[in-house]
């Protein structure tokens, strides 16, 4: 069976960007792999964070995932800085990685950009995130547009250790979904949609009411021309909406547009078919927020699982670069 892992940052409420670009592929991965998720608490202290929230966030975080679909009995859920190998291997692979491959990370340049000073954390955060994957010998890794470059350094370090000091690392390879991969805010359809530079009104939330779903929905910005066709670059507000639908509903961009000639009634149907989509995430939350505690137990299992694996793994990488075990 392959083993998939992926990770997200509890940085604030889950948006369809999140939902359609990952999380709903995660759920389904649940049922046919191994599959690993976890909440990367770690990789949000690359940015300012106030530490009761950061905890709050990653407790909620959790919940919401569950709440999306994720099984704990299916799948290995915890919260990263659980288990200590992570930042343990990180050091390994920061002694693989360079300077100049790090600097050229456009996740990297985009949240530098314009600060005076600049979390050492924030560049090798990219080596933490080789080190999550690297730890479960993970054969794919389900994520949206813009972490493939992220993975395809992954790649790198695992062949550049591999060849230095013998087989050692699984290779893994991303896996990005073909609609939905890149959600984009409903206000500035040329920007991603997303939890920390998004308009309020660009960005629809994975527990927003549905009145307020449909409200941005309603709102959304597209173009003048009345043409209702699918094409994202002349049209990329109209396309987003078009591609939303469409994973909705489990059609193409094109057939979806098909069956339209006004912008408006578009909208009505994309705000039903999501609400719909949503409904049994919303109604598995407000269930779950009830008994934090039965969350945190399970957090706690996830963990556990994970570190079993993870240990063995760090004790392979940790021989092979020749430290001395531990007596
Ligand atoms: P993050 O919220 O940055 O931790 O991202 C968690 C997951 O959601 C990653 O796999 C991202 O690639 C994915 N993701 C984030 N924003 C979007 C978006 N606007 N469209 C599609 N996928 C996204
Ligand atoms: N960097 C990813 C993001 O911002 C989150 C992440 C951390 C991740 N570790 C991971 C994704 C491991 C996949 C696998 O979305």
């Amino acid at each position: 069976m392959a083993t998939v892992l992926s990770g997200i940052q509890p940085s604030g409420d889950l948006h369809l960007g999140n939902y359609l670009g990952a999380i709903r592929n995660w759920v389904a991965d649940q049922y046919v792999h191994d599959a690993v998720y976890c909440v990367v608490d770690l990789h949000a202290l690359t940015l300012d964070i106030d530490p009761a929230e950061l905890r709050s966030r990653t407790h909620q975080t959790a919940v919401d995932l569950l709440a999306a679909g994720l099984d704990p009995e299916r799948c290995t859920l915890f919260v990263q800085s659980h288990v200590p190998e992570h930042p343990r291997l990180t050091w390994l692979l920061e002694c693989t990685a360079t300077m100049g491959e790090l600097g050229r990370m456009v996740a990297f340049k985009d949240k530098s950009a314009g600060r005076d000073s600049v979390r050492a954390g924030l560049f090798t955060y990219p080596v933490l995130q080789a080190a999550d994957i690297l730890l479960y010998d993970a054969d794919r890794v389900p994520v949206g547009d813009d972490q493939r470059q992220h993975i395809e350094l992954t790649r790198q370090l695992a062949e550049r250790f591999n060849s230095r000091y013998g087989a050692t690392f699984v290779v893994p390879e991303a896996s990005v979904p073909t609609v939905g991969a890149r959600v984009m805010d409903l206000q500035q359809p040329e920007r991603k949609m997303s939890k920390s530079v998004s308009s309020p009104l660009g960005t629809v939330l994975l527990f927003d009411t549905p009145e307020d779903l449909s409200r941005k929905v309603r709102r959304a910005v597209t173009d003048s021309d009345g043409d209702l066709r699918y094409d994202p670059v002349a049209k990329p507000g109209l396309a987003n909406l078009l591609e939303l639908l469409a994973v909705a509903t489990d059609r193409t961009p094109d057939l979806v547009a098909d069956g339209y000639l006004r912008y408006g009634d578009l909208k009505k149907d994309l705000a039903e078919a999501l609400v719909e989509l949503l409904r049994p995430v919303r109604q598995r939350r407000s269930e779950l927020v009830g008994d934090p505690g039965a969350v945190t137990a399970l957090l706690a299992i996830g963990a556990e699982k994970a570190h079993a694996v993870a240990a063995e793994t760090y004790r392979r990488a940790a021989d092979a670069i020749g430290l001395l075990p531990p007596g």
